[in-house]
């Protein structure tokens, strides 16, 4: 079975738990184009849900798709995000931002009472780091920013390369929010939450790709079949 079709089994089971009503985080990425896809054809027979997307790319989609859709100014919460992610451990702690849209990644998924994971299971690891973590940081001063990074790092206990993401045409990657990101190969990440800690407390630090306590159920799917992990 084709990796495309994992994704897209993954993001059907997550389909399950949406009800009408409902008010949901529409995530970023290959597998989270899956769940808009589906989502949109239960819309399109009638289920009533509106959605806020995470990204410019996931607001088009689902315009497409004809999901009604809201912003966070217009509703207080949301019941469910769906999303994917680059990498997933035991506690439920994720790597987001491969697809660089994890700030507003993460400001849905806090405003929202659910978040579900929906991946194939190789995004599935012992511990986090192998996947380069996304930091989506403000242009002025960002040598400053990156050696505040690596203070933080050291303290941390994790060291490793941090390279300036650039777009396919080679010029540096602007994010929805107009803020660039790096990618810091660290390899191993041994203390996620006091890392997500440090790196928060860093001015020019937009965000950075750790989620820590947000979601609460991980759908991965494999060619055994589908595996749903709920965070205790
Ligand atoms: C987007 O910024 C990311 O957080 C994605 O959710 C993550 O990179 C997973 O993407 P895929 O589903 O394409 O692997």
């Amino acid at each position: 079975m084709s990796m495309d079709a994992l994704k897209r089994q993954a993001a059907a089971r997550a389909l399950e738990e949406v009800r009408d009503g409902m008010r949901v985080g529409l995530g970023t990425g290959s597998t989270a184009k899956h769940f808009v896809e589906l989502l949109g054809e239960r819309v399109r027979s009638g289920l009533k849900i509106v959605g806020v997307p995470t990204s410019e790319a996931t607001r088009l989609d689902a315009e497409r798709q004809g999901i009604p859709l809201t912003t966070l100014d217009d509703v207080d919460s949301l019941d469910l995000t769906v999303d994917g992610a680059d990498e997933i451990d035991h506690a439920l702690c994720l790597i987001k931002g491969g697809g660089g849209a994890l700030l507003r990644e993460k400001i849905v998924a806090s405003a929202s009472n659910r978040m579900i994971v929906i991946a194939d299971s190789s995004k599935w690891v012992e511990t986090l780091g192998r996947f380069p973590l996304p930091v989506e940081l403000v242009p002025f001063g960002l040598a400053a920013t990156q050696r505040a990074m690596v203070r933080a790092f050291a303290q941390c206990g994790v060291s490793g390369q941090m390279v300036l993401r650039t777009a396919t045409d080679g010029h540096v990657f602007v994010t929805d929010g107009g803020h660039w990101i790096v990618d810091a190969h660290l390899g191993r990440i041994v203390d996620v939450p006091r890392l997500a800690d440090c790196l928060s407390g860093i001015p020019g630090v937009m965000e950075h790709g750790l989620f820590v306590g947000l979601a609460s159920m991980a759908v991965l799917a494999s060619a055994e079949g589908i595996r749903v992990v709920e965070r205790t």
